[in-house]
């Protein structure tokens, strides 16, 4: 086997973890979400996950990582095997497999889209447009072909296409040489320009007195800010707010897994994944709420900033910022901001979904580094032409809420049992508190234990009921879009069939060798 990689220093990996979180869900999900759920009444619920979930999660994968990686294993089937030694384990680990692979594969399309607005924007391609009814025209003619805009899907091709050699050339540098040093670029340049932004946003007001003196960015940010108990009845507002915790953090996924499990066993995991987190809300919580929300505020007022939001996340995020650019003072490059730090926050995430499975073969199937990049860029680069072509008939949108929203909460369920009940707290505990630079106050050993996977059992059991037997029965779907959705749910099958039967094959071979 070759040698393991690890990470160039300390803040090349926290970088790189925070690479890994910091994405769109940062700067287009959180607000959408934010706006949806009332405001200022998401955040109480907001700050209850991020304490009872996000940060035990976050301090639970690392260890599971980096006791996975003291074993050589850089992936989920081999980390669950090594703590639970059941035959199942490793199936179990799949289905982590499964979930990062399949984000990866529709969220880099949404990552080349905003490639393609940084250039539009830089070239001025959509100056002209001045109402979000054509700029939705011109979106929709990017990602569709055909209209007054584009004539064809060439464009939006090329950009993906660029956006998938870019993410794999990262990759072909490896660990430190590749993710670790594209992190140091791009996270610093990303807050650069999203600070910028942001305190553009404050300058702005009130940009028509006269006419509209409610239309502000300050009304803007009361109702993202101003706490509002009143609906805090409302069991939709936690569960979307635990949603997003998930999410932003990359919880669920496989991915801080496999970037802790490069740590060296008495690296510290307490202060780092603590960091990690922090910069991440830091990102979500001030950059991402100060700039989409109030700015739309400020230019359509509070009740069309809402039903925009509510048109979901490219709609606040493309089609309102687009318009909005047009109506800035040095807009062209504002906008060229905007969408190329959504465009680097996106790879850093990307970069961090494709590690699982290429790590997963170089270990459990001794293929070099080059090989098992070429087999994960050749299998996304097929893959991707499904979500690429068959998007607006809800394909992508199905994976989205198996693998990027039901599926995390239930690997994070499992994951936590694994850790707390049958590896068992205590020596749980002593992993993750084994090199931690600060301490880790033992309430966390209880809140892990019970108030975590409770946590998680509650919002699993509601979103069965609400939403995922809804969205299997198909309630509510177009007929014509019928088939694109059996379509989606067989490919997702099909290629959790696939990585079963590669754990199945891997551990077959090594039974004789390696004993767990
Ligand atoms: N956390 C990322 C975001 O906020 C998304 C992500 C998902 C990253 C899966 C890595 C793995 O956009």
């Amino acid at each position: 086997m070759a040698e393991r990689e690890e990470w160039g220093s300390r803040i090349g990996l926290i970088l790189a973890m925070a690479g890994n979180a910091v994405g769109l869900g940062n700067f287009l999900r959180y607000p959408v979400q934010a706006t949806q759920n009332g405001g200022g009444a998401f955040m109480l619920p907001y700050f209850i996950a991020f304490l009872l979930l996000g940060i035990p999660l976050m301090w639970v994968e690392w260890s599971i990582g980096r006791n996975g990686g003291k074993y050589n294993h850089s992936s989920l089937p081999g980390m669950f095997q090594v703590m639970w030694k059941h035959p199942v384990a490793k199936y179990l680990g799949a289905i982590g497999l499964l979930i990062s692979t399949i984000i990866m594969i529709y969220y880099t399309m949404l990552v080349s889209w905003l490639l393609g607005f940084s250039f539009f924007s830089i070239t001025g391609s959509y100056s002209q447009i001045t109402d979000l009814s054509q700029m939705a025209t011109f979106l929709s003619e990017f990602q569709n072909g055909g209209g007054t805009f584009f004539s064809s899907m060439w464009p939006a091709y090329i950009f993906l296409i660029l956006t998938l050699f870019l993410n794999f050339y990262i990759l072909s540098k490896g660990l430190s040489g590749g993710i670790e040093v594209f992190a140091k670029i791009a996270l610093p340049l990303l807050f650069f320009f999203a600070i910028l932004i942001a305190i553009y946003v404050f300058t702005i007001g009130t940009p028509d007195p006269v006419n509209h003196p409610e239309r502000s960015v300050w009304n803007g940010l009361a109702f993202i800010w101003n706490p509002n108990f009143s609906l805090l009845g409302d069991s939709k507002i936690w569960l979307a707010a635990a949603g997003q915790v998930f999410f932003t953090l990359s919880l669920g996924m496989g991915t801080l897994h496999t970037f802790a499990s490069y740590l060296k066993p008495k690296d510290d995991i307490a202060l780092s994944g603590l960091a990690t987190a922090s910069i991440n809300e830091f990102a979500e919580v001030i950059l991402g709420g100060t700039i989409a929300i109030p700015i739309a505020v400020a230019f359509f007022g509070l009740m069309d900033a809402q039903v925009i939001a509510n048109g979901g996340t490219f709609n606040l995020g493309i089609v309102s910022m687009g318009v909005i650019f047009n109506q800035m003072a040095y807009g062209q490059i504002f906008g060229f901001m905007w969408f190329f730090l959504l465009f680097f926050a996106g790879v850093t995430s990307t970069v961090a979904m494709c590690q699982p499975l290429i790590s997963f073969l170089e270990e459990e199937f001794n293929f070099n580094h080059k090989k098992a990049n070429l087999v994960v860029g050749f299998f996304i680069f097929v893959a991707i032409h499904l979500v690429f072509f068959y998007q607006k008939f809800g394909f992508l949108d199905e994976m989205d809420y198996w693998a990027g929203t039901f599926l995390l909460v239930a690997i994070s369920l499992i994951e936590v049992i694994i850790f707390a009940w049958i590896f068992g707290i205590d020596k749980g505990f002593a992993e993750m508190t084994t090199g931690a630079d600060i301490k880790i106050p033992n309430i966390f050993k209880f809140i892990i234990k019970y108030v975590t996977p409770l946590y998680l059992l509650f919002i699993l059991s509601f979103w069965t009921f609400q939403s995922a037997i809804p969205t299997l029965m198909m309630d509510n779907v177009k007929p014509e879009n019928v088939v694109y959705l059996w379509g989606s749910r067989t490919f997702m099958a099909l290629t959790f069939i696939g990585i079963c039967i590669m754990v199945n094959i891997a551990w077959k071979r090594k039974q004789k060798g390696t004993n767990f």
